[in-house]
């Protein structure tokens, strides 16, 4: 009998509008629209086989041996992938991510993008780019938005159908760059998914979700128009809103370390100097920095500077989720 194994990779993503709670945490749809821009070079390259003769799902996440919580969660996207396929064979998952795990980036959305897309099409499904979104969204909701290319938008949507990521432009419409602050390279104690799930203790959040139409719209614009100082302003804006729903739940959530206000301090002092430069935080202490590429080895090297910044990733708008590589295997 013969199988195949498929490889794939996917980038991280920078949420400049973000997504922050759930209308329903099993299908994780979201409270809000997002949007996102994907980071070139920080990715995750996952292979998966499905197999008769294995017994149970095998998960190894950068050649270590995976159980518990985190298996249980591949396990149940691949479920999912075995519904539509109508198969139960069992598979082994082989994930490795290319930026360092202590480094503090979220490598949920790399992952589940990447495992979306290999398992599919190991399971001979031949999912569209929606599909493929709407399946991403089921095992962590900003994965979705790792589907599509470039600077994306996740439409909140009313139900499972219609709630996908699309590409709003190609990463090269806009010659943008994250510097990314790791100023924190230890694992967060509350993770996204127990966030989203306390949003709504906040007496912000439905302030927050009420505004973000208006927010995703001037965000969508400023990418369109290539308009900086429209971007920086409401991706800042979202950011705070964001940390302030999160600090104001129950139990509250700090993610800001001292080094992370003093990277948002001196951002805002270099616009003020005339630069473009923006921050962005997401469910962690390590400050997103977005300029302009052709700028990002400056602001870099002034990043290194302020104490408590161990070190800065530099990262481009990436492109979609692929595959690499397919092998037929004889058992
Ligand atoms: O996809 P999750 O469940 O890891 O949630 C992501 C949450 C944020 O990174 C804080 C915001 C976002 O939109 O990416």
């Amino acid at each position: 009998m013969s199988t195949r194994t498929v490889t794939s990779v996917a980038c991280a993503n920078i949420a400049f509008i973000k997504y922050w709670g759930n209308r329903d945490e099993s299908l994780r749809l979201p409270a809000n629209g997002s949007i996102s821009m994907n980071l070139d070079g920080l990715f995750t390259r996952t292979s998966v086989t499905f197999s008769a003769s294995t017994q149970t799902d095998k998960l190894f996440l950068n050649k270590t041996s995976i159980h518990g919580p985190g298996l249980d969660r591949v396990s149940a996207m691949l479920d999912l992938v075995r519904g539509m396929a109508g198969t139960n064979q069992r598979a082994e998952v082989i994930s490795e991510n290319n930026f360092p795990s202590g480094a503090g980036i979220a490598s949920s959305a790399s992952a589940f993008a990447a495992l979306a897309l290999a398992s599919s099409k190991a399971a001979g499904l031949d999912l569209s780019e929606r599909d493929l979104s709407r399946l991403a969204r089921r095992g962590s909701g900003s994965a979705s938005r790792s589907i599509p290319a470039g600077f994306v938008e996740w439409q909140a949507g009313t139900d499972d159908e219609d709630s996908f990521a699309v590409s709003i432009a190609p990463p090269a419409h806009w010659q943008l760059a994250d510097c990314i602050a790791i100023v924190s390279s230890v694992h967060k104690k509350t993770g996204s998914t127990e966030g989203h799930a306390i949003a709504k203790t906040s007496p912000l959040q439905n302030a927050r979700v009420a505004d973000a139409p208006r927010r995703l719209d001037l965000c969508r614009r400023a990418i369109l128009d290539r308009d900086f100082d429209a971007l920086a302003a409401i991706v800042e804006l979202d950011s705070d809103m964001m940390h302030a729903v999160m600090m104001t739940s129950s139990p509250a959530l700090h993610y800001w370390q001292p080094a992370s206000l003093a990277v948002m301090k001196a951002v805002q002092q270099w616009r003020e100097e005339g630069s473009p430069v923006c921050y962005t935080v997401d469910a962690g202490a390590n400050i997103h920095v977005i300029c302009l590429e052709k700028e990002a080895e400056q602001i870099a090297l002034r990043l290194r500077k302020i104490a408590g910044v161990k070190d800065v990733l530099t990262a481009r708008p990436g492109g979609s989720a692929k595959v690499i590589e397919q092998k037929q295997i004889v058992e």
